[in-house]
């Protein structure tokens, strides 16, 4: 048995948690901080960075406390080590490297990314990583920073069918909800407003999905765009007339129609990769895997044939028990990190995942 203490850092939330083996969360902790960040309408990552510090500590001391073990009792220390924002970043880094030599332990750098695939995976998911049924899959990962399609083999080859060419989704989210002064995040306020509202009274662009008459360009067919949405929604706003604005229901039916465009591009660029390749698994990870309008049309439009695996939500938005049970496989293989690695802001090219047992 081995235990691992996962630590994140990479954007607004400090995060630690103990993980047994690669699947069970014994503790996870998450100290959020959206309030410290909500004035300034999105993160400031010098603000994340003082906030980190701060808060790894006592974090890391609940997780602890929650699984009834201290230290003694941990084999490895695991961090994300990037993509994200750097301030915020080198933080948990930092303290991961000064934790896991104070405590005579192997360090493990965690790539964020895959990581938040991982957490489809937790408290049981495991087993099925490694039946080679499971394959091919496809995740996608949505999240603040990132929109993507990684395709993975039976071996743990993978690779990226494709990416947002602008804005992540999460982020065509959180500056809708901005630009219609509903706070920050955003995901979260949307999905609420649009609770009460007609997703089909108003109609958003669908960008990269061959909509308007405009075939898509074969290297487009996996990537997306959000950018022209959120242009579409200022536009909406601006010419909208001040009777329609104040009317019941046009705040909601606006959030509405516009999630519908978010969500209806996610989908049908799955399906596309679904019916392009033999994928046998589904995985939807990432903070914006939590949108409840997104988990139900991805139940309902894929085909029967493949197995959907969402993950829960308390491990879509960032949290260090995806990052624990990751860390793992590596683990397992006796791959450790040396003190001298650094943060990185950008998700290097994938070849590979870790968690494919070979
Ligand atoms: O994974 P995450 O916590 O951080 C990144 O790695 O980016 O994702 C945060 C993103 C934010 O854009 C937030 O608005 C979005 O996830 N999000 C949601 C929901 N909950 C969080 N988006 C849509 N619906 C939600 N319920
Ligand atoms: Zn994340």
């Amino acid at each position: 048995m081995s235990l691992i203490l996962g630590l994140e850092s990479s954007c607004d939330e400090t995060a630690a948690a103990v993980v047994q083996d690669g699947n069970t969360v014994l503790g996870s902790e998450v100290a959020s901080q959206i309030a410290r960040h909500a004035p300034h309408g999105g993160v400031v990552p010098e603000l994340a960075a003082r906030e980190h510090l701060k808060a790894l500590l006592p974090v890391t001391e609940s997780a602890l406390k929650n699984a009834g073990v201290t230290m003694a009792d941990i084999d490895a220390v695991a961090v994300t080590q990037g993509p994200g924002l750097i301030p915020a970043l080198l933080v948990g880094l930092n303290y991961a490297k000064g934790l896991a030599q104070a405590n005579h332990l192997p360090l493990i750098g965690v790539n964020h990314f895959l990581a938040h695939i991982y957490g489809a995976f937790l408290d049981g998911g495991a087993e099925m990583l490694k039946n080679p049924d499971t394959y091919p899959l496809l995740a996608l990962v949505v999240s603040g920073g990132h929109t993507s399609l990684l395709l993975v083999d039976r071996d743990g080859s993978a690779r990226q069918l494709g990416c947002t060419i602008d804005d992540a989704a999460g982020e065509a989210l959180d500056k809708g909800a901005k630009l219609l002064g509903l706070g920050y995040p955003g995901g979260p306020i949307m999905q609420k407003t649009a609770e009460n509202g007609d997703k089909e009274r108003f109609v958003f662009p669908r960008p990269l999905t061959g909509g308007a008459g405009k075939p898509v360009a074969p290297e487009n067919r996996y990537n997306f765009s959000f950018s022209g949405i959120k242009t579409a929604l200022l536009y909406h706003v601006r010419n909208a007339a001040e009777s329609d604005v104040a009317s019941p229901g046009w705040l909601a039916d606006t959030v509405a129609s516009y999630q519908e465009a978010v969500v209806d591009v996610l989908v049908r660029k799955t399906l596309s990769a679904v019916k392009d390749f033999p994928v046998r698994t589904v995985v939807v990870a990432g903070g914006v895997a939590c949108n409840a309008e997104l988990r139900r049309q991805m139940s309902e439009r894929l085909p029967r044939k493949v197995t959907l695996k969402l993950a829960p939500p308390k491990y879509c938005t960032d949290n260090a028990a995806m990052v624990g049970g990751l860390a793992y496989h590596a683990f397992k293989r006796g791959e450790f990190s040396g003190l001298s690695i650094d943060s990185f802001a950008r998700l290097p090219r994938i070849v590979s995942v870790p968690f494919v047992e070979k």
